[in-house]
C-alpha cells in the first residue's frame, strides 16, 4: 500500500553524486602515483568534501562545490603525504564531468512518464556536464543546483527551493538519495524519501522521516 503510494507520485527528485553519478574512479595512473594510499585518498576526499559543505553552511561561508571539492582533495593529498599535482587532473573530472552509476540510465528510462529533477550540492556546470556527457538529457526535466541560493543540503531551504521552482507541494514529490545525511535532511523536511542503499550501509544515528529503503533503483522499480 505504502509502496503503491510512493510509486504513484508524479515528481521524482534525485540527488546527483553517489545517487546518479559516480564519486570514485580509480585508473592505473592514479594507482601508480598514490599506490597503497589510493583508497584512503579518495575516501578522505569525499568525507572532507561533504564535511566542508556542512561547516560552510554553519559559518554562512558558501563557496561553490567545485572549490570545496578541490580544497578537500588538497587536504586529503597532504594528509596522505601525496604531492603530485597530476592527482588533481585525474580526480577532479569525477565531479567536473561525472559518469553514470550502472543501472541509472535504465531506471530513468523506466520513469519517463514522471517529472524527473536533479537537486544537488554540485555546481550547475558539473550537473549540466554530467547530464550532457552521459546522454541522459532526454530524461531530465529540471536541474536544481544549490548555487542558486548559496546554501548546501541538508538545510531545508534547499529542498524548499525545489518545491518553489516546481510550484508543487511536498506531497507530490518523491526524493531519492544514496547519501544518508541527504535522506535524513529531505525526509525531515517532509519529503517521502527513497534511500538507495547500494553499499548495504548500516543506518546512521540520524533523525529520519518517511524513508523507503531499496538496494538499488532496479529493486525500487520491480
Ligand atoms: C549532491 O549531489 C553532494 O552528493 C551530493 O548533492
Amino acid at each position: 500500500m505504502e509502496n503503491q503510494k510512493i510509486h504513484s507520485k508524479s515528481i521524482f527528485v534525485f540527488d546527483a553524486f553517489g545517487t546518479l553519478f559516480k564519486t570514485s574512479e580509480i585508473d592505473a595512473e592514479l594507482q601508480n602515483i598514490a599506490k597503497d594510499k589510493t583508497e584512503n585518498l579518495i575516501s578522505i576526499w569525499r568525507k572532507k568534501q561533504l564535511e566542508y559543505t556542512w561547516l560552510r553552511n554553519q559559518m554562512n561561508k558558501y563557496a561553490p562545490f567545485s572549490q570545496v571539492t578541490k580544497e578537500a582533495l588538497d587536504y586529503s593529498m597532504r594528509v596522505n603525504g601525496l604531492k603530485n599535482p597530476r592527482i588533481f587532473d585525474l580526480l577532479l573530472p569525477i565531479y567536473d564531468s561525472p559518469n553514470l552509476i550502472d543501472g541509472v540510465r535504465e531506471a530513468l528510462d523506466f520513469f519517463q512518464e514522471k517529472t524527473i529533477c536533479i537537486l544537488s550540492n554540485g555546481t550547475r556546470s558539473m550537473l549540466e556536464n554530467g547530464v550532457q556527457k552521459t546522454g541522459i538529457g532526454n530524461f531530465i526535466n529540471h536541474i536544481f543546483s544549490v548555487d542558486d541560493i548559496g546554501i548546501y543540503k541538508p538545510r531545508k531551504e534547499v529542498y524548499q527551493m525545489a518545491l518553489d521552482k516546481l510550484e508543487v507541494s511536498k506531497e507530490e514529490v518523491l526524493f531519492f538519495s544514496s547519501n544518508q545525511w541527504d535522506v535524513s535532511g529531505a525526509s525531515n523536511f517532509g519529503l517521502d524519501s527513497v534511500w538507495v542503499n547500494r553499499n548495504n550501509e548500516v543506518k546512521e544515528g540520524l533523525p529520519f522521516g518517511n524513508v523507503f529503503e531499496f538496494q538499488d533503483l532496479d529493486e525500487f522499480r520491480s
